[in-house]
């Protein structure tokens, strides 16, 4: 060995952490179920009966999924009062990045000024952010960093067939970012997550072309593989089963109730998946949060676009104990329980 001593080299702390700002941020332009109907064969009654979505954002033609995820993650710094380099890490959950290479956490380190800043893009499906906030916090849970900044964003436009009427109606774009930081003396913040993956989903749920096995041709545009493919029931019974599963194991090892809960967050990819989650649970339907009218699936976007709509709403508020689900490509499975310290 080396004559560095044992004593001065990095020594890992684990300390309680917490979500401490929140921004989201939805593009202007709104695709409504009217709309869809003169682009494919459907109705309003249709799509608000079977998913319970009436309108979407559009990102505008020029822009990308780190447009999104730029002005979400200015109006979580502004909400904290901080600037962009005191940050440490952006991990950023997506599926519909600006590209391949370079990720999105590179685009948006660049573009907020985050000098200084390490990170990487968590591919999660509609998991994206829930999957991304476990790594941010054991990012900070271990004390190598104290201001970590997780974004979930997606543009889902960009990779939606707008001929195909199974999938069209569902997605839309948006993003969220939060930061995270070591919790102050008697905050609790993030408390635990139960996650899984399932490859043998990946059939049902994928975006074929544009990868190293597929790689752009004129042949894969002329079949249509840059867009997402989509077993809906397939997706629609593994999400059930699953985000009842993850959520339930997550309460027990916790000691904890779907009564007990002040506020429940889930993945907006259907109003009846959540529905089914929320009555396993035993929830009261006040306590769970359903904005899917207005945005749609926004993959990665959801579940902090829903904790913007929470707090507007008044449901949301220091000292609430919070449950978070999701469920998506991959396939891939999460839950996060978390009191709300902001
Ligand atoms: C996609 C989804 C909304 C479809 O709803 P569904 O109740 O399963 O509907 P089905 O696929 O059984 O289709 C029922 C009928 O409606 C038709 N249909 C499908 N999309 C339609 C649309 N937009 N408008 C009108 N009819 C439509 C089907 O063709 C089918 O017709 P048929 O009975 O004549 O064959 C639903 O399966 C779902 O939400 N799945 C999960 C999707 C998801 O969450 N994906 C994101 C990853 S988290």
């Amino acid at each position: 060995m080396s004559s560095a001593s044992v004593a001065s080299f990095h020594a890992p702390k684990c300390t309680r952490v917490k979500i401490s700002a929140l921004g989201t941020y939805a593009p202007p332009k709104i695709l409504t179920n009217a709309d869809l109907e003169k682009l494919v064969d459907t109705s309003d009654e249709w799509i608000t009966t079977r998913t319970g979505i009436k309108e979407r954002h559009i990102l505008e033609a020029g822009l990308g999924t780190s447009d999104m995820a730029v002005e979400a993650a200015k109006r979580c710094l502004a909400a904290r009062g901080i600037e962009a380099s005191e940050l440490e890490a952006i991990i950023v959950g997506t599926v519909t990045p600006d590209m391949l290479f370079p990720s999105t956490a590179c685009l948006v380190q660049d573009k907020i000024g985050a000098k200084g800043a390490w990170g990487f893009d968590v591919s999660a499906g509609c998991s994206g952010f829930i999957f991304a906030l476990q790594a941010g916090a054991k990012l900070v849970e271990s004390g190598a960093h104290t201001k970590v900044m997780v974004i979930g964003a997606d543009a889902n436009s960009r990779i939606v067939n707008y001929k195909d009427r199974t999938t069209c109606i569902i997605f839309g774009d948006g993003a969220g970012a939060v930061l995270i930081e070591p919790a102050e003396e008697g905050e609790i913040g993030l408390i635990d997550f139960v996650h899984e993956i399932d490859g043998s989903g990946g059939p049902s749920l994928n975006l074929a072309a544009g990868g190293s096995l597929n790689p752009a041709t004129a042949e894969t545009v002329a079949a249509g593989m840059h867009f997402i493919h989509q077993d809906g029931q397939a997706v629609y019974k593994f999400a059930v089963r699953k985000m009842a599963d993850a959520t339930t194991r997550v309460l027990e090892r916790n000691g904890v109730t779907g009564p007990d809960l002040d506020c429940f967050i889930p993945h907006q990819a259907n109003k009846r998946i959540i529905n089914a989650t929320a009555e396993r649970l035993g929830m009261n339907p006040d306590r769970v949060i359903i904005n899917i009218e207005k945005y749609g699936n926004t993959s990665a976007g959801t579940i902090p676009l829903a904790m913007g709509t929470a707090i507007e709403e008044g449901k949301l508020k220091k000292g609430d104990l919070v449950l978070l689900a999701a469920a998506g490509a991959g396939f891939t499975v999460g839950a996060a329980l978390l009191q709300w310290e902001i």
